[in-house]
């Protein structure tokens, strides 16, 4: 699949097959996130790959899922996400030891940029989708339920989380009327509405 392809056909999935996904690909998106933009190169991110069925089972309590067609939109029994990776921003001493004085002199005196989270997050998502594999971005999770379930340490904070696994949903763009609300109809297809591009797009000035 093509990016472009990969980019337009990506949407959120909240209901997957039971397939596990090989550790493989799981470790390739890892290194999709690993090469993002990241500002001034600070790359302060790590990422936590849960496979195994009962800590999946566990993160998946903290998780809230579609919050504008609750609880319609939460994945159905059986149909839960098989992968996760959790974002982890680490907020210092990290990699310190590879850093030379003055970097991670620079490294203390910037805040982590959570731009660097969406960069990685779109990486993630797209070489997921090129292959098949469906996500759902989630940024409303329990933080500390999860921190818990895995003794994240304190120097390191949980941004998000993504869910993965192979789709067993459809979800497709529809045409914008005015609400950004997605909706499903009855046969279970999500419906996203997107702005069009006429309405975002501005060429050379802001004036029509
Ligand atoms: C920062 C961020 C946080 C999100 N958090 C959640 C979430 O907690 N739960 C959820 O079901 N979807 C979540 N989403 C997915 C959005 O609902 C979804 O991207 C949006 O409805 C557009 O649909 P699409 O991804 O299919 O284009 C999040 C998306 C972003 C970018």
């Amino acid at each position: 699949m093509d990016t472009y392809r990969a980019i337009l056909s990506r949407r959120s999935i909240r209901n997957f097959r039971s397939r596990r996904i090989n550790m493989k690909l799981l470790r390739r998106m890892v290194n999709s996130a690993r090469v993002a933009p990241s500002a001034a190169n600070l790359q302060p991110l790590e990422y936590l790959v849960v496979t195994a069925k009962s800590l999946c089972e566990e993160v998946f309590e903290h998780l809230k899922w579609a919050g504008y067609i609750s609880p319609e939109g939460n994945p159905k029994l059986g149909c839960e996400p098989v992968a996760y990776i959790i974002m982890l921003i680490s907020k210092s001493k990290v990699s310190h030891s590879v850093l030379k004085r003055d970097e991670s002199a620079i490294r203390y005196s910037f805040k982590p940029d959570l731009r660097d989270v969406g960069a990685a997050a779109e990486n993630i998502m797209l070489f997921a989708q090129s292959i098949g594999i469906g996500s759902c971005w989630l940024g409303a999770v329990n933080k500390i339920g999860i921190k818990k379930v895995f003794s994240i340490p304190k120097r390191m904070e949980i941004d998000s989380v993504i869910a993965l696994g192979y789709p067993k949903m459809v979800s497709t763009i529809a045409k914008f009327t005015g609400s950004v609300k997605y909706y499903l109809d009855k046969k279970g297809t999500l419906h996203v509405p997107k702005r069009p591009l006429k309405d975002i797009i501005h060429i050379n000035s802001l004036t029509r």
